[in-house]
């Protein structure tokens, strides 16, 4: 289980640059539960997701993952209990490196230091095995230079990595966003794919509404640093992407017009 509590963040408190990025937001998952994560820009979202994997403290609040209290965990404390994956296919894996390589890198993250990252033959064919499962090919290249691969093939890459040492939550944002169309669609399969295998809790940011209610389960709207949508179930499934622009708008102007009698 996540859990987020009455989390706070601000960006140069007390500056002309202040930015109340989170304000008091609260947030449950369950294990297993996949969650789609939308709203504006600068609404938060990746502010969350950075809290979770301790790229900087919270101001306030706490941070439960797997039952452990990690708020003042640093990144690196973390490591083995997150996996992640951001919009720019070059940022998750080591371009100059091969693909068992960086798999292998993937197998000792968030363990000891100075181990070297060697590829033994049992950890070669787990990973042809894992390769093999996304459809693209690669367990035929494992000693090619990941730099060789296209961004699609190299997001796969860095999707499967992540998922690889099973975390207890592994953290998308907008990780299909600068791919084409059809690539994209392909990561968001193999999204499901590899967060059905492995019961992974999964939050996804997203710009696409469609991505947004057609993957996962839950789906939540940031505004403001604070959640204000929360569907799932019934609600969720009912609802189109046309109901998720219009409650887009409508929390939108009801948020503002809080904001300016405050
Ligand atoms: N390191 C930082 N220093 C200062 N301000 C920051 C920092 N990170 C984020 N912010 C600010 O905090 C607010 C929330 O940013 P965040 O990146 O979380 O938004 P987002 O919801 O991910 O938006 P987008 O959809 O554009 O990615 C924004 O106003 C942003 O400028
Ligand atoms: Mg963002």
């Amino acid at each position: 289980m996540i859990e987020l509590k009455n989390i706070y963040k601000t960006f140069n408190p007390g500056d002309v640059n202040e930015v109340r990025a989170l304000q008091g937001l609260d947030l449950l998952l369950e294990v297993g539960e996949f969650v789609t994560v939308i709203g504006s820009n600068g609404a938060g979202k990746s502010t969350l997701l950075n809290l979770l994997a301790g790229v900087y403290p919270t101001d306030e609040g706490t941070l439960t993952i797997a039952n452990r209290d990690v708020t003042r965990w640093q990144e690196h404390q973390r490591a083995s209990l997150i996996g992640r994956v951001f919009q720019d296919p070059l940022r998750g894996t080591a371009g100059s490196m091969t693909i068992e390589q960086n798999m292998a890198m993937a197998l000792l993250r968030g363990k000891r230091r100075g181990l070297r990252i060697g590829v033994s033959s049992k950890n070669r064919n787990f990973f042809r095995e894992q390769l093999a499962l996304i459809g693209l090919g690669l367990e035929n290249r494992l000693t090619h230079k990941v730099n060789l691969l296209s961004g699609g093939q190299r997001q796969a890459l860095t999707l499967l990595m992540a998922a690889l040492t099973q975390p207890r939550i592994l953290l998308l944002d907008e990780h299909t966003a600068a791919l084409d169309p059809g690539t994209a669609e392909q990561i968001a399969n193999l999204t499901t794919q590899l967060v059905r295998e492995n019961s992974l809790t999964t939050m996804m940011v997203t710009h696409n509404m469609q991505h947004a209610l057609s993957l996962g389960n839950r789906t939540i709207m940031m505004h403001r640093g604070k959640i204000i949508l929360d569907v799932r179930g019934e609600e969720r499934a009912r609802m189109t992407v046309a109901d998720l622009v219009k409650k887009f708008a409508e929390n939108r102007v009801i948020t503002d017009v809080i904001a300016l009698s405050n």
